[in-house]
């Protein structure tokens, strides 16, 4: 036992499904290659106070059809902290740490590059429900959120049309669209709002009045962040901030509210706002994210034993490849507004 490397391992931000499928390919794998695996707790704060497990096949035997991750999450950010730096490096050497396992969006994978930087082995794995980290096709969760987004989206249709109202449905994704976006066609919304586009309210209403005088029922699915300059005075307000700087929109009145309210003001139609929040990232992932976390996690053993610090895997096409963290948090992967153009043929 004394002889083997350690790894550690810690998921950082709003969990996603699959996290659990990731670490236990990451500990199947990494255990049957010789290492101990230290799983810290809630991301970063378990690696600021040493608050780890250690953790063994039969810890994670049957973990990968669960929800969330047993390690437990949080949005520390140790750049927040005092000496934070500095205590993850003191305390990186204590543990006799071989090299540190980052799973976590843009930015836990953005403070794992710095501190790559800063002369740690560090390797990532890219996760997010919203799918915009860079670097790879999908992240695990985005495909459980769609189906879920789909789902529901499908079963308001019937209530909507019975009492010909208009329902607008608010979906997770700050600076990316991809799960109104994909979610919203497979559930039959009939407008899809997102961020990388900026919208008119009163156009939206002219087109909602116009699918009226035939169909008598709308479904609108606006992403938390999509924009129309006028109205988004109201929500930035309200909402708290992490320690990443991040507007927390789902803290305050969200844009799915404040647009219902104004269709209804403004078309005289009768409106409905719901919300979808954490719905669409609880529960059982789908088989499409178990697998994808899976083998990101054997993967990313793969990456260590080849001393690939510094990088991330990805999911490129079919293949699961490494790239550059720096890649990965460079920049955000948003809707290209070509393929939202595609979308709208069909709006209405
Ligand atoms: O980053 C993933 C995500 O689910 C976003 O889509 C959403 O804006 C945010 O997390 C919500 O965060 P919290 O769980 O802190 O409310």
């Amino acid at each position: 036992m004394s002889g083997e490397k350690i790894i550690g391992l810690l998921t950082g931000g709003g969990d996603a499904p699959g996290l659990n499928a990731v670490i236990r390919g990451i500990v199947y794998k990494g255990r049957k290659s010789g290492y101990r695996i230290f799983g810290f707790h809630e991301g970063w704060r378990g690696l600021l106070d040493k608050d780890y497990t250690e953790l063994d096949i039969d810890n994670v035997r049957d973990i990968h059809t669960k929800g969330g991750t047993i390690l437990g999450s949080s949005r520390t950010n140790i750049y927040k902290r005092k000496d934070g730096e500095q205590t993850v490096l003191a305390n990186f050497k204590d543990l006799n740490l071989h090299v540190l396992i980052a799973i976590g969006g843009e930015d836990t994978l953005g403070v794992a590059d710095k501190l790559f930087k800063s002369g740690l082995n560090v390797v990532g794995v890219p996760k997010t429900i919203d799918n915009d980290v860079n670097a790879t096709d999908y992240t695990f969760g985005f495909d459980t959120a769609i189906n879920r987004v789909a789902e529901t989206l499908e079963w308001l249709h019937t209530t909507t049309e019975s009492h010909r109202r208009v329902m607008v449905v608010e979906v997770m994704g700050r600076h990316a669209g991809w799960i109104t976006l994909h979610g919203g066609i497979a559930g039959g919304a009939h407008f899809i709002l997102i961020p990388e586009i900026p919208f008119d309210t009163d156009e939206l209403c002219q087109q909602i009045l116009e699918r009226h005088k035939k169909f008598k029922y709308t479904i609108v699915a606006v992403a938390e962040g999509a924009e129309d300059p006028e109205l988004s005075r109201h929500i930035m307000h309200t909402a708290q901030k992490d320690e990443f700087g991040h507007i927390q929109l789902g803290t305050g009145i969200g844009i799915g509210e404040v647009l219902s309210k104004e269709i209804g003001d403004r078309t005289k139609l009768e409106t409905r706002a719901m919300v979808l929040g954490h719905l669409q990232r609880g529960g059982r992932p789908s088989a499409f994210d178990i697998v994808l976390g899976t083998r990101f996690g054997v993967k990313v053993i793969e990456l260590i034993e080849k001393e690939g610090f510094g990088k991330m895997v990805g999911l490129s096409g079919s293949e699961i490849i490494f790239a550059d963290l720096e890649k990965g948090v460079g920049e955000l992967k948003t809707v290209p507004e070509e393929r939202y153009e595609k979308a709208k043929l069909f709006f209405g």
